[in-house]
């Protein structure tokens, strides 16, 4: 390999049960229930300049999925903190302003035989891996993203941040078939969130996202923007949104940890708004353009 190519991220290590190898080094068995049924949980933190953002929001969170799947969290809150410490350091070495996402994955682990009943005694798989965040193209904030609207046929827990994600990657893969970022998901005559991300719109200058509920992932980049706005003093309310509001919306946004607050400018090709990213995304994305700039100078 050309020492050119060897880029930092290459070289970077990952966290598997208990040791840090790189990644050819990491190997799992075939047995490992995350692989057999998708039996196991994960997140995904972005992290600005080596500084997790909300670190102890998305912990909790794990908390609540490993719980919700009774798995015992396998390692404790300050053991998780070292971990990322420990991956993100190359990344704070970096060019300033680098941003990276860990990913997170504890799976019920490995059993002698393929039983969907729990194994009497199983070590949990614990994953931890970074990758560089990608800055946000410039033709995102110019003009927006694409979206489409897709039957929710995903199951009835997605509060759950579950690996098992078929649902997902095929209305992921249809969006981008469709040459949009997204689909937006419909269950009941509502929308309720992206295959990959939470949604609100702005209808009559207030802002609405659906309430939590096992329908949808509540993502911690959601709560971010709702206390963002409400901090700007706009006008908030968690409420639910018919595919009527949602086709009849003055903006359309998506938010993810990875995605930041993305505006929604094309809706199964009818145009959103006045077409471009609209006032209140712009006030909303400086508000966590600083937010982030904040979490940089943390940075030791
Ligand atoms: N996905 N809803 C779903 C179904 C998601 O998969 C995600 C995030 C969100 C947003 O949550 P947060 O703001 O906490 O990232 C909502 C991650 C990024 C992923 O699967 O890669």
């Amino acid at each position: 390999m050309h020492p050119a190519d060897s880029s930092q991220h290459e070289r970077q290590e990952l966290y598997l049960n208990g040791r840090f190898v790189l990644p050819e080094q990491a190997t799992l068995s075939v047995m490992d229930r995350g692989f057999l049924f998708g039996d196991g949980v994960y997140e995904v933190i972005p992290a600005y300049g080596g500084v997790p953002r909300r670190e102890a929001a998305h912990l909790s969170r794990l908390g609540n999925s490993l719980r919700g799947i009774r798995l015992q969290s396998p390692l404790t809150d300050d053991a998780w903190s070292a971990v990322f410490r420990r991956l993100l350091a190359p990344a704070s070495r970096a060019e300033p302003g680098d941003d990276q996402s860990i990913y997170v994955q504890v799976t019920r682990g490995t059993a002698p035989a393929r039983d969907h009943r729990f194994p009497a005694k199983a070590e949990p798989t614990v994953l931890a891996m970074v990758k560089p965040l990608k800055p946000r193209a410039l033709s995102v904030a110019e003009q927006g993203v694409a979206a489409i609207v897709r039957d929710d046929f995903r199951w009835g827990r997605c509060d759950i941040k579950s690996v098992a994600l078929l649902a997902a990657v095929l209305l992921r893969q249809e969006a981008h078939e469709a040459d949009a970022e997204e689909a937006i998901l419909v269950r009941d005559g509502r929308a309720v969130e992206g295959s990959t991300s939470n949604l609100f719109i702005v209808s009559d200058g207030r802002l609405l996202t659906p309430p939590p509920s096992r329908h949808l992932l509540a993502g911690i980049t959601r709560e971010l923007t709702l206390e963002l706005a409400r901090g700007a003093g706009i006008d908030c309310e968690e409420r639910d949104i018919s595919l009527d509001a949602l086709r009849t919306a003055d903006e359309i946004w998506l938010t993810s940890s990875t995605r930041e607050v993305m505006p929604v400018t094309r809706l199964d090709g009818a145009v959103v708004g006045d077409g471009v990213p609209g006032p209140l995304w712009r006030r909303i994305d400086a508000l966590y353009q600083d937010f982030k700039a904040q979490l940089r100078a943390q940075r030791v």
